[in-house]
C-alpha cells in the first residue's frame, strides 16, 4: 500500500492533536443538553469517529447510517439511498452527524433533510474534513477536522475502491492508481 501513496496530507499527530481540541469543544458544548446521540456516516467516518468519542467526556450514545451517492467512484450525484437506517428513534435527541469527509455537500444535505423530518431537538454536523471549493449544497458546519483542497483523499476511514480505509493518515495517491 505505501507504494501506492503520492504524498501524505495529514499527519497521525496532527489528526490526534486535532481530535483533542474537537473533542474537548463538543465536550463544552453538550455538557448541558442530555439524550446525545452521535450519527456515524458509514463507511468513511468509522474511524475519525472511534477516535473522536474518546475525547468526549460526556454520557452519549452512538448509531450509525448507511447511505450510497449514485455517480462516478470519486465524484457524488447528489442521488443517495439509505442502505442501512438508524436503530435509534432521534425524535426529542441531540444529534451530532459525523462524516468523514464534505465535498459536494450533496450526501449531507439529503441526509440532514431526512433526520431533521424526524424531530430532533438539535443537529449539527463535524466532519474530519472539508473541500468547501466543491461545495453545491449550503451546508453549516459545526465542527471541522481540517480543510484541504480538492484531492481525491484516502486513509483513516477513507476509501479508493474500498482500499486504503486503514491507513493511518490522510494522503493522495500516485495519479495512476486513479486511472
Ligand atoms: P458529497 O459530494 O456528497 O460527497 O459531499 C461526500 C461523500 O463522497 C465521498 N468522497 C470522498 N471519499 N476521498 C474519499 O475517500 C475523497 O477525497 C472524497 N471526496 C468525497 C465520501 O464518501 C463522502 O462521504
Ligand atoms: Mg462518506
Amino acid at each position: 500500500m505505501q507504494n501506492d501513496i503520492e504524498k501524505i496530507l495529514i499527519s497521525e499527530e496532527q489528526i490526534r492533536n486535532r481530535l483533542k481540541e474537537l473533542g474537548k469543544r463538543i465536550t463544552e458544548d453538550y455538557r448541558d443538553k442530555d439524550n446525545f446521540l452521535l450519527v456515524g456516516v458509514l463507511k468513511g467516518a468509522i474511524i475519525f469517529m472511534s477516535d473522536l468519542i474518546r475525547h468526549i467526556d460526556l454520557p452519549l450514545q452512538v448509531d450509525f447510517m448507511a447511505i450510497s451517492s449514485y455517480g462516478a467512484s470519486t465524484e457524488s450525484s447528489g442521488v443517495v439511498r439509505i442502505l442501512k437506517d438508524l436503530e435509534e428513534n432521534v425524535e426529542g435527541k441531540n444529534l451530532l452527524i459525523v462524516e468523514d469527509i464534505i465535498d459536494s455537500g450533496l450526501t449531507l444535505s439529503y441526509m440532514y433533510n431526512i433526520l431533521k423530518s424526524r424531530k430532533p431537538a438539535s443537529i449539527k454536523i463535524c466532519t474530519l474534513l472539508d473541500k468547501p471549493s466543491r461545495r453545491k449544497a449550503d451546508i453549516k458546519v459545526d465542527y471541522l477536522g481540517f480543510e484541504i483542497p480538492d484531492y481525491f483523499v484516502v486513509g483513516y476511514g477513507l476509501d479508493y475502491g474500498e482500499k486504503y480505509r486503514n491507513l493511518p493518515y490522510i494522503c493522495v495517491l500516485k495519479p495512476e492508481i486513479y486511472q
